[in-house]
């Protein structure tokens, strides 16, 4: 506690609440580099050399990610999620599509949820504006989002098609992603457990983040999102996270094997219960809506 105490106060993050054993594998990995078993002695060594302190959150915050994880996660978001925004948008008469990827890690989530928006939307995607945020604490994947250039083995769910159509070959084994791709993605530094990251969201991604919170911050976290979805806004969590706490009393589940919730509608308006929406119901939904 005294070195997770030390971090809050140099650096103003607060892992106190993660999961005490993967926190403490990790500190652990970084003490081992220096042979000692002591937090005392890692202390000082964080006092006399301040460079470490990167290398500690660098440990602390896992920010494994690719293109598309989880497909069948991605596939529910293309079949579920995104056909209902659209059609919830049509009846409202709403353009604009907010979406947040929360501990985006170095963007590959929020772009691929991008992606799918784009193909979704095909030609109206010029009558909507898409504003998608993707928030993280770790400022180095924030910096590396921006550089949009990948490995194949990062793209590897990515199928030809979306290859071909969002990414430019620049090299033997390396892909660019397109410019307007993007454009479409903001990325911010917020800190979820003392932010209010993006408020009046349509779609919120909080995958692989919540696995490294204790139980009550999971529930806080989670009611924090809450608050940030419109009525009738969908969640998406992780394959191995799920609600906990008051958070299963007031979101609706969608998919609970797909991790899908739902801010509930207030209004009568909304699509039966596991109904999903056509291509050609979308086309002609977003056709409607546009004229
Ligand atoms: C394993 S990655 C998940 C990336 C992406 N969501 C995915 O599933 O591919 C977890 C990310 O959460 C970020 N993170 C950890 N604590 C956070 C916090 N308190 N607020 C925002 N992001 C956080 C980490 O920096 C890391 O980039």
């Amino acid at each position: 506690m005294r070195l997770l105490t030390k971090l809050h106060d140099e650096k103003g993050l607060d892992f106190s609440q993660y999961r005490e054993t993967s926190i403490l594998r990790r500190i652990n990995t970084r003490m081992d580099r220096y042979k000692t078993d002591s937090y005392d002695d890692y202390i000082k060594i964080l006092q006399t050399n301040p460079a470490e302190y990167k290398e500690l959150i660098n440990a602390l915050t896992i920010n494994v990610t690719e293109f598309f994880r989880n497909p069948e996660s991605f596939n529910a978001i293309d079949k579920i999620v995104i056909p209902r925004v659209i059609f919830s948008k049509s009846i409202n008469q709403h353009k604009i599509i907010r979406a947040l990827s929360c501990g985006c890690s170095s963007g590959d989530e929020p772009y691929s949820l991008a992606i799918l928006l784009l193909e979704k939307l095909g030609d109206a995607r010029k009558k909507f504006l898409l504003n998608i945020v993707g928030t993280d604490i770790d400022r180095d994947a924030l910096e590396e989002a921006k550089n949009m250039v990948y490995s194949k083995n990062r793209l590897k769910a990515v199928s030809k098609k979306l290859l071909d159509e969002y990414f430019e070959k620049i090299g033997e084994d390396e892909y660019k992603l397109k410019s307007y791709v993007r454009n479409l993605v903001k990325f911010r530094y917020n800190n979820i457990i003392t932010d209010t990251p993006f408020l009046l969201c349509d779609i919120i991604l909080c995958r692989n983040l919540l696995i490294y919170f204790n139980k009550q911050l999971q529930e806080e976290v989670l009611l924090k999102l809450y608050e940030c979805l419109n009525p009738g806004g969908f969640l998406v969590l992780g394959m191995v996270e799920s609600l906990v706490g008051s958070a299963a009393d007031v979101f609706e589940t969608v998919d609970n094997r797909l991790r899908v919730y739902r801010r509930p509608e207030t209004g009568s308006l909304k699509p039966e219960s596991g109904s999903t929406l056509s291509q050609c119901d979308i086309d002609k939904l977003v056709k409607e809506m546009l004229e």
